[in-house]
This record gives structure tokens, sequence and C-alpha cells, in this order.
């Protein structure tokens, strides 16, 4: 018995001191592959030192010409929270949420022209940047579509009082997770391509 014990014991050490490392780059990977969008939210809010920090990878993300047309509104008000949450709830902001960060295109840093547009596709990337951040922290998130839905649009602009040069993207609650979600295979060879259709 004594010696069964003892066997287990330097196998559990063995396995801890050979244990394989995580190398940053696995971790990187890792974080991409595991984030799920989760949408029921526990009492715990985010502490302002994980905003910051939200906001701040939020705002490392690309842009076209490095104009950065975005502006980041963070709600932690309870009655607006209940606005939000009332009037539009695919934002998930009724589960509990405790903040909400809405992200918007600020048309007046946007390029001109057809190049206007690209204000989506920066923001779009201040908003994986936020999730993936988010879910590195150990929080959960989901990206809840504003744009390009008028309705959407004018609700938020009134319950937040936003400028017409700001259009909301998107509302992204985030907090501690309620639920776990399973994470969802998406590989699929079909959708790759290689040099040319043919
Ligand atoms: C542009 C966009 C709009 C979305 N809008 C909503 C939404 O309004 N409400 C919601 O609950 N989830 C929304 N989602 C989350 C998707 O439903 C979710 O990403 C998708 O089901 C894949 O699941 P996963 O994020 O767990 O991988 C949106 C995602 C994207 C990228």
């Amino acid at each position: 018995m004594k010696k069964t014990i003892l066997m287990l014991i330097g196998a559990v050490v063995l396995a801890s001191c050979t244990g394989k490392q995580t190398s940053p780059q696995e971790a990187v990977v890792d974080n991409i592959m595991t984030r799920v969008s989760v949408r029921q939210f526990t009492d715990q809010k985010p502490s302002d030192e994980q905003i910051e920090q939200l906001l701040r990878c939020a705002m490392a993300a690309p842009s076209a010409m490095n104009k950065q047309p975005w502006a980041f509104c963070v709600v932690d008000d309870p009655e607006l929270l209940r606005q939000i949450g009332d009037s539009l709830p695919n934002t998930r902001v009724q589960n509990n949420a405790q903040v909400c960060f809405v992200i918007l295109g600020d048309l007046r840093k946007a390029l001109e022209g057809e190049a206007q547009e690209f204000w989506i596709h920066d923001t779009s990337a201040a908003a994986e940047n936020l999730l993936l951040a988010a879910h590195s922290m150990g929080l959960g998130a989901v990206w809840c579509a504003i744009q390009p839905s008028p309705e959407r649009i004018g609700k938020l602009r009134s319950i937040l009082s936003i400028p017409s040069y700001l259009v909301p993207l998107c509302v992204i609650p985030v907090g501690y997770p309620a639920e776990q979600p399973a994470v969802k295979d998406k590989w699929n060879t079909d959708n790759v391509y290689y040099n040319a259709w043919q």
C-alpha cells in the first residue's frame, strides 16, 4: 500500500516536471479557438482595470490608413442598462450584464468618399479584439448587432443621446460567465480555395 502511494506521488511529480509548457504562440491560438459567445452573466462586475484593458485592446486594432475612426461608450449605469436590455433584447444586456460596451464609428474621423465605409471594417476589428481580450481575462462577451438596422441605431441613439456623427456598430455586454457554451468547431475545408477558382 505504502509502495503504491509513493509510486503515485512519483508519477504526479514526474508529470508536473516534464509537463509540456504552453508557448505564447500556443496560448494565443488557444484563446482564439476557445472563444465563444456568452449571453448570461453573474452579478460580479468587471473591475475598472479590466474595463480599461479591454478598451486598450480594442483601440490596438488595425484601421484603414490608421484613421482610428471609432468611439467607445462604457455603460454601467443600471437605469441605462435596463433601457438597453428592454429596447434591444438582442443585446443580451437584460441577462444580468453589469457593463456593456457600445462600439461606434466616428464619421468625423472616417475617410472620405466610398472609403468612408471602412469605418465598419475598422470598428469590427476593434470589436473582435475586445471579444478575444475578454475571453483571455476569463470574462464572457458577445457581439450584438446594431448597425445596419436603422431601428436599432435609432433606439440606441435615443437612450444614450448619441450625436449624429457617431454610428453605433454593436453592443458588447461583458461579464463573468453564468453559462459555459460549448466551443463550435467551424473548420471547413469547403470554405478554402487555393490560388484561383476553376
Ligand atoms: C455581426 C454579428 C452580429 C451578431 N449579432 C448578435 C446579436 O444581435 N445577438 C446575439 O446574441 N449574438 C449576436 N452575434 C453572435 C453570433 O450569434 C455568434 O458569434 C455565432 O453564433 C457564433 O457563435 P460563437 O461566437 O460562440 O462562436 C453576432 C455576431 C456577429 C459577428
